[in-house]
């Protein structure tokens, strides 16, 4: 093990600062970068990647974007944080609000657990009830109420170690894309819920898609029962569509969570909403939530020059033919190998799954090949290609991402399902 490993793990429990970087359950060494550039990241031995990580998400544009590093450089020299409002405040929260038909006015904050934990004060305290419906396998950041089968790095863990109770007893766990289970719960229980939160495309558990329908028919029901509908966006947000899934699929959650690309590679959060929700916060409503680094200017010059870039036009439709491409290749090549696979993408967003069936749940996602995507991730790894190190995580492009990028992934995908195929032989 190399002596950055070890020094890494003498001073960090698990040499990581985030559990899923940690590359548990994958067999290798966790990766440590000197440095990134467009579509490739670079480790400390010199080792260069196409990065299909991408930040987890906020690097829409790729790495050392030169519009983002001229405005966080020039903001670098005119003072990192203030504690006091900064000027391009008000600019970032109007991108923001036009981009959601259902949003009037947002929050900025440091991170989508922020958010998500904010949002969620902001339901209990619209609608004066304690329920919140959480689906099996969705992340909401790492705030006690939402550690509850959650997914990403929690899925490795009892994500309820060191969580009281009380913390999670008005979390209602449910089964994502089942209608039925949402409506039995609302019959039961008509006046407790306050909220439903949910990642409106999954990409926590891998990326899983709503069934045709289904974010609909959760807007019904919400309407029926007076629950507020939160769209937890934080890793589609601006990313399967300039907006996001609501706006993608036509529907107007009561609250919008955003984070990620939003910041532009800075740490950034976000709730979203109508102006008659949203101004339940302090200092105009009774509701608390405050940051010392909240709409920091480093983080909103980094997202103004993000979202110039977003408005641009044929940006998604450029995301959305590299992943469209990719998917095919992909599904080309495991068929060449009679390799299982299945594969979706929306935007800059893919996921896959080594499985036979669609996966819509995390019960699918769990029962797929978790050996085979091990041994992909290992093999596309030493081919030079990086997915995130779990097979219960999507998958992210940017806009650098071109035909190189590309052929050297789909080159390296045939070596990969090869790999897979000789394996299942063996087994
Ligand atoms: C859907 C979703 N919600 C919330 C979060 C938490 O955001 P953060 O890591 O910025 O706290 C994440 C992080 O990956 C996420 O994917």
């Amino acid at each position: 093990m190399s002596q950055l490993i070890n020094q890494a793990q003498q001073y960090t429990p698990g040499g990581v600062h985030s559990p899923v970087r940690a590359c548990t359950g994958m067999g290798v060494a966790p990766l440590f970068l000197t440095h990134a550039t467009g579509p490739y990241v670079v480790d400390h031995q010199g080792q260069q990647y196409v990065d299909y990580i991408c930040g987890f998400g906020p690097t829409i544009l790729g790495h050392g974007h030169p519009a983002i590093s001229k405005a966080v450089t020039q903001q670098a020299q005119q003072g990192l944080v203030y504690g006091i409002s900064d000027v391009k405040a008000p600019i970032l929260s109007q991108y923001i609000c036009e981009a959601f038909p259902s949003v009037e006015q947002v929050r900025l904050m440091n991170s989508g657990t922020e958010a998500c934990m904010t949002a969620v004060r902001l339901a209990r305290a619209a609608t004066q009830r304690p329920k919140v419906i959480k689906f099996e396998g969705t992340y909401h950041g790492h705030h006690d109420a939402f550690l509850v089968s959650a997914g990403s790095g929690a899925m490795n863990t009892v994500s309820t170690s060191g969580v009281t109770v009380g913390a999670t007893q008005d979390t209602v766990l449910l089964p994502f894309n089942d209608i039925v289970a949402v409506e039995q719960a609302f019959k039961t229980d008509p006046k407790a819920f306050a909220a439903i939160m949910i990642e409106p495309i999954a990409g926590n558990m891998g990326m899983i898609l709503p069934k045709t329908g289904y974010l609909k028919a959760l807007r019904q029901l919400c309407d029926q029962y007076g629950v507020m509908l939160i769209f937890d966006e934080v890793m589609t947000g601006f990313r399967v569509a300039y907006g996001g899934a609501s706006v993608h699929y036509d529907i107007r959650p009561d609250l919008v969570v955003l984070g990620k690309v939003i910041g532009g590679g800075l740490p950034i959060g976000a709730v979203a909403g109508p102006r008659a929700i949203l101004s339940l916060l302090a200092p105009i409503g009774p509701v608390y939530q405050a940051g010392t680094f909240s709409a920091n200017p480093m983080s909103l010059s980094a997202g103004i020059a993000t979202f110039q870039q977003l408005q641009v036009q044929g940006v998604y439709e450029g995301l959305t033919s590299y992943a469209n491409a990719l998917c095919e290749g992909l599904v080309k090549c495991s068929a060449a190998c009679d390799v299982p696979l299945q594969c979706v993408s929306l935007g800059g967003m893919l996921g896959l799954f080594f499985s036979e069936q669609p996966v819509e749940c995390l019960t699918d996602a769990q029962a797929s090949n978790l050996d085979q995507f091990k041994l992909f991730y290992r093999t596309m790894r030493e081919q030079g290609v990086l997915w995130p190190p779990s097979p219960y995580e999507a998958f992210f492009i940017g806009t650098q991402h071109d035909d190189e990028t590309l052929r050297k992934t789909l080159e390296a995908a045939r070596y990969a399902f090869k790999a897979c195929s000789i394996s299942e032989g063996v087994h």
